[in-house]
C-alpha cells in the first residue's frame, strides 16, 4: 500500500449553475451536451469522512447519521469502485456524509456531496490528484459536483466530441473563471423542502430523447457562455443577470416541451418570479435562475442582498430564505487519521 491515508475528511459547498448543465452526452461517463458555468456557494456545506475498512465485505455509507440504501447507495458504492479501481486497492469503506443542504429540493446537494467524497475518498485511497483531476473524478458521481470542487466562478468543459472514451473522461472537468469587479450575492428562496418528482438524470434523458427544443437550446446556450464570460469579466451585475436569467428559462423550456413534459416550476415558483420583476422595475438589479426543483435563487449586487430577501419573502410568506456569497472550493480536513 503506498501512501493511503486510510481516512480523510473533506468539505465542499453547492454550486448554481448560471448557464446550465441540462443533457448528456454519455450516461456512464458523464459527459455533458454543453458546457456549463457557476458559482460556488458559502452555505450548505457537506462534510464527509471516508475510512479504508480492510476486513468488511461491504462498503458502509451514512447519510445525516442514518444508513444509506438504495438508490443513493448504489450510487455512492459504483463511485467507490471508480475510486478502487484507480487505486489499484480493493478495500471498502465507511463513508459518513453530514449534507446541510436540504436533499433533493433542486439546490444541488448532489454537486456539494460527490465534491466532498472525491476529495476525501481520494485522498483516503492514496490517489494523488491535482485539481483539475479530482474535478473530473466529481463529475463521475454527479456532473455538477466538478464545479463544485473549485470556489468562485467555474465553468465545467463538455470537452471534445471525437477521441477514445479514455480521452473523453480525462478532457471534461471544471477550471475556475476569471471575475472582474463584481459582488454578487445569491438570494436562496427555498419554497419547497420536499424530494423531487423526477430526478434530474431522468429528466434529462427524457428532454434530449424528446424535447425538439432541446437542440435550439443547446446551440444557445453554447453562445450564452462566452457572452457570460465577457460579462463576468466586466463585472457586469446586469449582463451576468440577463444572460443567467435567459438561460435558465430556456432550459425549462426544452423540459415543458419534453413527452412526456417534466414541470419543476410551481405556483410559488411564479409569484417569486413576479417579484423579482417588480425589483427590477423598482431599479434593483436582481435576476432569477431555476434547477431541478421549485426553488428560485436570484442574484444581485451584496448591497442589495437584503432588499431582494425581503421582497421574496414577501411573495412566499411559508418559505426560507438564506443569502450566500461566493464560496471557497472543496478542500481536505486536516487532524484526520
Ligand atoms: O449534477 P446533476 O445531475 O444533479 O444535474 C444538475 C443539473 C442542474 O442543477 C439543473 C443544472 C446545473 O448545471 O447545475
Amino acid at each position: 500500500e503506498r501512501g493511503t491515508a486510510g481516512r480523510a475528511t473533506a468539505v465542499a459547498h453547492p454550486n448554481i449553475a448560471l448557464i446550465k448543465y441540462w443533457g448528456k452526452r454519455d450516461e456512464h461517463l458523464v459527459l455533458p451536451r454543453v458546457d456549463s458555468l457557476s458559482m460556488t456557494l458559502n452555505v450548505f456545506p457537506t462534510t464527509t469522512s471516508v475510512r479504508l475498512a480492510p476486513r468488511s465485505g461491504s462498503d458502509m455509507v451514512t447519510l445525516n447519521g442514518r444508513p444509506a440504501a438504495g438508490e443513493a447507495l448504489r450510487r455512492i458504492v459504483d463511485f467507490l469502485d471508480l475510486v478502487r479501481e484507480r487505486a489499484g486497492l480493493a478495500h471498502r469503506a465507511v463513508v459518513d456524509s453530514e449534507n446541510t443542504v436540504p436533499t433533493g429540493a433542486g439546490l444541488a446537494s448532489s454537486a456539494s456531496g460527490f465534491a466532498a467524497l472525491a476529495v476525501a475518498a481520494a485522498a483516503a485511497y492514496g490517489l494523488d490528484l491535482d485539481a483539475t483531476a479530482l474535478s473530473g473524478l466529481a463529475r463521475r458521481g454527479s456532473g455538477s459536483a466538478s464545479r463544485s470542487v473549485f470556489g468562485g466562478f467555474a465553468v465545467w468543459h463538455a470537452g471534445p466530441d471525437a477521441g477514445s472514451a479514455e480521452e473523453a473522461d480525462r478532457s471534461s472537468y471544471a477550471e475556475p473563471v476569471p471575475v472582474g469587479d463584481l459582488d454578487p450575492a445569491l438570494v436562496v428562496a427555498v419554497v419547497d423542502a420536499g424530494p423531487k418528482p423526477v430526478s434530474s438524470r431522468a429528466a434529462m434523458r427524457r428532454t434530449v430523447d424528446t424535447s425538439p427544443l432541446y437542440e435550439p437550446w443547446a446551440v444557445s446556450s453554447q453562445a450564452d457562455l462566452i457572452e457570460m464570460r465577457a460579462a463576468l469579466l466586466a463585472g457586469d451585475i446586469e449582463a451576468v443577470g440577463e444572460i443567467a436569467e435567459r438561460n435558465a428559462l430556456g432550459m425549462h423550456a426544452t423540459m415543458l416541451a419534453a413527452r412526456p413534459a417534466v414541470r419543476y416550476l410551481s405556483p410559488a415558483t411564479l409569484t417569486v418570479l413576479d417579484s423579482v420583476l417588480r425589483l427590477r422595475q423598482d431599479g434593483i438589479p436582481a435576476y432569477a435562475t431555476m434547477d431541478a426543483g421549485p426553488n428560485v435563487k436570484v442574484l444581485c449586487r451584496r448591497v442589495d442582498a437584503d432588499r431582494v430577501a425581503e421582497a421574496v419573502c414577501v411573495a412566499v410568506p411559508g418559505g426560507a430564505v438564506h443569502i450566500a456569497e461566493p464560496g471557497p472550493g472543496a478542500r481536505l480536513l486536516h487532524g484526520d487519521g
